[in-house]
């Protein structure tokens, strides 16, 4: 990514050099890139080009304040699956009405607050949720927008656990009945349908998987609107994905102009489109910047221990994910092969594996492509601390979060009596 480079021998994100920034902020510490991020999103904002387009990110990604404002200010909308993370985006700046609200289990609470904020619309996954969100709106004297995810079953060649748009997973509602629940959602006193949307999974790296939900997805427009049920908006959620390790997706611009070629062809480009982008916006913004606290040699491996670990980079332990880890100041010694694990308790906790490394004690190194799902997954386990965030600005950071202490941890417990 070009703006996490090597000048000389030491490794910047734009103008900070990554040994100045841990020095002043300690380690683990997450760096971000203001202008990586709003690169990403130009990529779809020229894909979209002269169309009624509008991305709303996907913040599950990477939900700290100082990123969404980024995006807000940016003109993007947001993609929530929380009432948290609804309250996040009012918190950072983002209009109500800017709002989609996903995800497979709502609660009458979440529905009734996204309600009264007035939130663009849900995203139903299920009949049953939509029986509930006609009565939450009742209640509250008004319609909710719904637009139903439907579940197009293509194979997005991706990781299992995080393909979603197959016959066996728990999103989405099964295209074959997406007909019939759409006519049940136009008859429920409480509802007004206002779009389709399907979401097939994250890092997908080739196009054909989308082309495929496209023609799935306009099979049902066509079905739907000739029931007399008109669809405003089509939304063809997130999932582009990144280079981890050498991966080469297609840029977003260069998918969206095979889609809304297709779109065009079957007559729906001039439609309100939509795009719920997570990964490919904040993924490679992000690095993670680590400590080398011991090096073990053993007889099958060397164990490079840092002091970064699963619970502030959990995707190598959840998915075996590959992030590249690079020194942040480059030496001409001799390298060797190490694990790179962290302190956490679980033989589970590795965060790169067989990596050449010159590195000793009191080395820094940096975790790549650190930007989505990282810290947005963080968690205390070990009564480990949740890292330091700083968005980088040209020459200029931010501290967007403060490293989290053990008396943050301690505040919601109780002892007994
Ligand atoms: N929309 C919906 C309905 C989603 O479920 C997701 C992600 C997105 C949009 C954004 O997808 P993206 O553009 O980021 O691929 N923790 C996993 C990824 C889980 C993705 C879940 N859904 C990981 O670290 O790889």
């Amino acid at each position: 990514a070009p703006h996490v480079h090597y000048r000389g021998n030491e490794l910047y994100v734009e103008d900070v050099r990554i040994a100045d920034a841990a020095r002043a902020h300690g380690t683990p510490l997450f760096l971000y890139s203001k202008a990586s991020m709003l690169a990403a999103l130009a990529a779809y904002q020229r894909g979209f080009a002269g169309r009624q387009a509008k991305v709303f990110y996907a913040l599950k990604a990477n939900s700290s304040l100082g990123v969404l404002q980024v995006f807000a200010r940016a003109g993007c909308g947001f993609d929530i699956v929380s009432g948290g993370e609804l309250e996040r985006v009012l918190a950072a700046g983002g209009r109500p009405a800017d709002i989609i609200f996903s995800g497979v289990g709502k609660t009458r609470r979440e529905m009734r607050r996204a309600l009264d904020a007035g939130i663009h619309c849900f995203n139903v996954e299920s009949e049953a949720e939509l029986d509930v969100l006609s009565e939450v709106a009742q209640e509250a004297g008004t319609k909710a927008p719904v637009s139903l995810r439907v579940n197009p079953d293509v194979d997005p060649k991706t990781h299992p656990y995080i393909s979603t748009g197959l016959k066996g997973n728990k999103f989405g509602i099964a295209h074959r009945d997406a007909l019939r629940v759409y006519r049940h959602a136009a008859s429920l006193p409480g509802i007004r349908v206002v779009g389709i949307d399907c979401h097939i999974g994250s890092q997908i790296t080739e196009a054909g998987p989308y082309m495929d939900a496209m023609e799935r997805i306009l099979d049902l427009v066509a079905a739907v609107e000739s029931a007399g049920i008109p669809l405003a908006h089509i939304d063809f959620g997130g999932g582009l994905g990144i280079s981890y390790n050498g991966e080469q997706p297609p840029a977003a611009d260069a998918l969206w102009k095979q889609l809304l070629e297709l779109l065009d062809a079957r007559g729906y480009g001039q439609r309100q489109l939509m795009a719920e982008p997570g990964r490919s916006l904040v993924g490679n913004a992000g690095v993670c910047v680590t400590e080398v606290l011991y090096l073990k040699p053993g007889e099958q491996k060397n164990f490079c221990i840092v002091d970064a670990a699963m619970n502030d980079l959990p995707r190598p332990a959840m998915y075996q994910a590959y992030h590249a880890v690079v020194p942040v100041t480059a030496s001409e010694a001799t390298a060797s092969s190490y694990d790179v694990v962290g302190p956490v308790c679980e033989s589970g906790d590795w965060i790169a594996r067989d990596r050449s490394l010159a590195v000793q004690p009191g080395h820094l190194l940096a975790v790549l492509s650190a930007g989505a799902y990282c810290m947005s997954m963080a968690s205390n386990y070990n009564t480990r601390g949740r890292p330091a965030e700083v968005l980088v600005d040209g020459a200029a950071m931010h501290v967007i979060r403060e490293r989290e202490d053990t008396a943050d941890q301690l505040r919601r417990e109780k002892l007994l009596p």
